[in-house]
């Protein structure tokens, strides 16, 4: 059953100096019940802005369009009291850089308490008990709800904010780099716990990453993004073994892999500017497998497996 389902999803900011910057340029992505999907791409690409859009949370300077479509409703149609009536409820987010963001003079619980008290779906003795069954819900316990934020570790933290989304029992998650800043052993610690979280609620989840080989582990989907646009999608069992876009292939190899013994390759230069029109595909520049044609328009989507669908001119790139 799918969930949520993004149509052709434009995001574009007004800049001061009255430029217009295309920071999501037509994005279709679907998310079945329990799924984790992972959205990948370097810095600047847009997967915070097309994440912020589903949530109904960006900055009064971007313009949406498309369609969001919440259970087969569209909610960016509904404009902000749609929004604000599934925010939370049915889809949650942690924030890029959560675990650093609680307020450091109110106790961890009353902040976890927050979501569901706006809801208004529990409050006094209620509330507390609810904020002690999410803190051991992301394996934390339940007194600790009343210490501070800087008596828990990083690790801790990222779970608490893991656990404050969750309070108002969302069908969808959007995690945005949950594990960025974490050593290793913390982050493969969160990554089992939103394994276990989206396996025993049903929830689905979006986790938003540079890190592709991270996905691989973690994911049965992705969709890579590259200036806005995804440039592929489809299993990361796919990606992985028969990757068709050269970014994909570069990104794999440019990124460290524990579980793969080779050299890491990062590649050259850098994404284009968001706030000029991009002719061609706007991986041309760094692309080692660049052919004329692609100087001339966005690719066609090309469609390697069902499912499994690359905007490349070169054909099997892989
Ligand atoms: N409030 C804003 N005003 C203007 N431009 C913005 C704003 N927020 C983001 N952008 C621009 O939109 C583009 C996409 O940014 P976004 O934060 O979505 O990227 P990202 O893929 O999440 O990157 P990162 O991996 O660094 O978090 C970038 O060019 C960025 O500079
Ligand atoms: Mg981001």
């Amino acid at each position: 059953m799918t969930v949520l389902a993004i149509e052709d999803l434009h995001v574009w900011f007004e800049l001061p100096d009255g430029k217009e910057l295309h920071a999501v340029q037509g994005i279709d992505l679907s998310l079945e019940r329990g799924e984790r999907l992972g959205l990948v791409g370097e810095s600047g690409c847009g997967k915070t802005t097309a994440i912020l859009a589903m949530m109904g949370l960006l900055p009064p300077t971007a313009s949406a369009a498309g369609r969001i479509l919440l259970d087969g409703e569209d909610i960016l149609a509904g404009g902000d009291n749609t929004m604000r009536a599934h925010r939370w409820t049915d889809i949650a987010m942690v924030f890029q850089g959560a675990m650093n963001a609680f307020d450091p003079v109110k106790t961890i619980g009353s902040q976890i308490r927050e979501p569901m008290q706006a809801a208004g779906l529990a409050k006094g003795k209620a509330a507390r008990a609810r904020t002690g069954e999410l803190l051991e819900l992301v394996g934390i316990a339940a007194e600790r709800q009343d210490r501070y934020p800087h008596e828990f570790s990083g690790g801790m933290r990222q779970r608490a904010a893991i656990a404050m989304a969750l309070a108002c029992e969302p069908k969808v998650l959007l995690a945005d780099e949950p594990t960025t800043a974490l050593d290793v052993m913390v982050q493969a610690q969160i990554l089992e716990l939103l394994i276990r979280l989206t396996d025993e609620l049903g929830l689905a989840m979006i986790m938003v990453t540079h890190d592709l080989p991270l996905v691989s582990q973690v994911c049965q989907r992705a969709a890579v993004m590259y200036a806005g646009r995804i440039s592929e999608i489809g299993t990361t069992s796919e990606l992985y073994h028969h990757p068709q876009h050269p970014y994909t292939r570069m990104l794999f190899r440019a990124t460290p892999d524990l579980l793969a013994e080779r050299d890491v390759i990062s590649i050259p230069g850098s994404p284009p500017r968001l706030d000029q029109e991009i002719i061609g595909c706007p991986f041309r520049p760094r692309c080692d497998a660049a052919i004329d044609t692609c100087a001339i328009a966005y690719p066609p989507t090309r469609t390697a497996e069902p499912g499994h669908l690359s905007a490349c001119f070169v054909e099997e790139s892989a």
